[in-house]
């Protein structure tokens, strides 16, 4: 699979916002600075699409990318940063849930965890979510250029025990640096878009 022409729609930053059009829609999300909007540049084979930065809380909105008139990329607003107020919190907080329960259009999530780390409270309230949601769930562990090759396979026992998923979970190692794993979300990608209902 190829991903063509992809272009930034808009910026959500109240619930019930969103694009008007029907298409498909696949959503990054994670905790704070875990690396999902580098992820999704990644993919798109893009430098800075996506707003990047190494202080925590960047990603405000929800973010909307089209790819090429077929479906969207969302990038969420990442959770669990400790640094702002509770106000501020708790406006991400119900904008993720709205986008989350209440959008027709979500057809799958790639879950972004920590390849380096125990998965945190809140990555385990996410995963938990979404398990209960019935969508297509890719786990992926990023920054896998940061930890040794040695220790990867114990890494992802740990991560998946930690998660509680069953062995045939879609998982993947990936490194928005090196672009390793790109390849299986892809593949995970038109999975997804080939058995959506919505076209
Ligand atoms: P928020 O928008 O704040 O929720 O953060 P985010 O999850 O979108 O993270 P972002 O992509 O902005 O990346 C956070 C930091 O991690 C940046 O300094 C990135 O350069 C770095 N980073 C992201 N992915 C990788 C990776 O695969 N490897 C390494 N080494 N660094 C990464
Ligand atoms: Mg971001």
């Amino acid at each position: 699979m190829k991903i063509n022409n992809p272009r930034f729609v808009t910026s959500v930053f109240k619930p019930g916002k969103y694009p008007t059009d029907i298409k498909p829609e696949i959503a990054f999300s994670g905790r704070s600075n875990v690396g999902k909007s580098s992820l999704l540049n990644m993919i798109l084979n893009e430098k800075k699409l996506a707003k990047i930065s190494s202080k925590p809380g960047r990603t405000q909105s929800i973010n909307f990318f089209n790819i090429d008139d077929k479906f969207y990329f969302v990038d969420l607003p990442g959770y669990g940063f400790a640094r702002v107020p509770d106000k501020v919190k708790e406006e991400w907080g119900r904008l993720i849930n709205d986008y989350l329960f209440n959008r027709p259009n979500l057809i799958g999530i790639i879950q972004i965890v920590d390849a380096r780390h125990d998965p945190t409270k809140d990555d385990i309230m996410m995963i938990d979510w979404l398990k209960t949601s019935g969508l297509p769930v890719m786990l992926v562990a990023t920054k896998v250029d940061k930890i040794g090759k040695s220790k990867r396979a114990k890494q992802q026992k740990n991560i998946i025990n930690k998660l509680d998923l069953p062995e045939e979970f879609y998982f993947s190692f990936v490194s928005s640096k090196t672009t390793e794993g790109k390849g299986k979300i892809l593949q995970f990608l038109q999975e997804v878009l080939n058995s959506s209902r919505i076209k």
